[in-house]
């Protein structure tokens, strides 16, 4: 492992665009749990049936009632981990541009991220389903379910449920950053949901390194990165900030 936080050092050090795609497991050291695997949201809560557009319409407060309040909690007190303030530091080096993000929790942003495509929304804002209106999340009254805007339309927050299109602009500048990206950085993410998984093959299809941090192998693993750093997100990022401070 020594050798590979030394070469992703060196990597990184001589990068000025570098792109990070994150997942659910960036956020793990926050106290979010994953989606996916041991203690994952949908080992709890069927996604199909409280995270898919069709049944927030068919019934908003069943969906606001577990999966929103669950997670509204959760990323109510969430705070940026090492492994987010590593990505907000290599931004002020002038090495990383841009954070694609899957995760809905806005801790990039808190961690100090500037330019942050949040492919899935995020939870930290809630839109009016009638006039559209955005409201912080701390800022909906949610003693009664589901919430209602002033216009009496209802509230649901500014995520991308299963069953809606990523946000073309998101999904846009996110291929674009892909494919001008020398390093592409992919941090926690099982890489099984498209189209976000897309975007390490089109970086290294433009002739990027791809450099995976996962506590196990990925689909792209083998397929696609160039080397993965297995451990936890939090740790490794330390060990690579502190390996690129000896070369300074
Ligand atoms: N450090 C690094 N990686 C970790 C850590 C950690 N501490 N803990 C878990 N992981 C890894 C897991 O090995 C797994 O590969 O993070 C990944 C988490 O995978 P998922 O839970 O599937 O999260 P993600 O890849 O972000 O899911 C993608 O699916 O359900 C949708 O919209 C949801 O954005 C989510 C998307």
């Amino acid at each position: 492992m020594e050798k590979l936080i030394k070469r992703a050092a060196k990597d990184l050090s001589g990068s000025k665009n570098v792109v990070a795609l994150t997942g659910a497991g960036i956020s793990i050291e926050s106290g979010i749990p994953p989606f996916r695997g041991k203690g994952g949201i949908w080992e709890k809560i069927d996604p199909m049936e409280f995270a898919h557009i069709d049944a927030f319409m068919r019934d908003p407060a069943k969906v606001w009632n577990v999966l929103i309040k669950e997670m509204k909690n959760i990323t109510d007190t969430a705070k940026p981990n090492d492994a987010h303030k590593a990505l907000a530091q290599l931004e002020k080096h002038g090495i990383l541009k841009t954070v694609i993000t899957q995760n809905v929790d806005g801790l990039h942003q808190m961690a100090g991220n500037t330019d942050v495509i949040e492919f899935h929304g995020n939870f930290a804002w809630q839109r009016c389903m009638d006039c559209n209106r955005k409201i912080k999340n701390d800022q909906v009254d949610i003693s009664q379910i589901p919430p209602k805007c002033e216009c009496g339309g209802i509230l649901r927050p500014d995520c991308v449920f299963f069953g809606e299109p990523i946000p073309t602009d998101h999904l846009m500048r996110s291929q674009q950053a892909s494919a001008e990206c020398d390093i592409m950085l992919v941090i926690g993410t099982s890489a099984v949901v498209q189209p976000a998984a897309l975007m390490p093959v089109i970086a290294k299809e433009s002739n990027a390194t791809v450099i995976e941090i996962n506590l196990e192998k990925t689909p792209l693993t083998d397929q696609i990165s160039d080397y993965i750093l297995l451990g936890k997100s939090g740790e490794v990022m330390n060990r690579i900030m502190a390996q690129m401070e000896r070369f300074d």
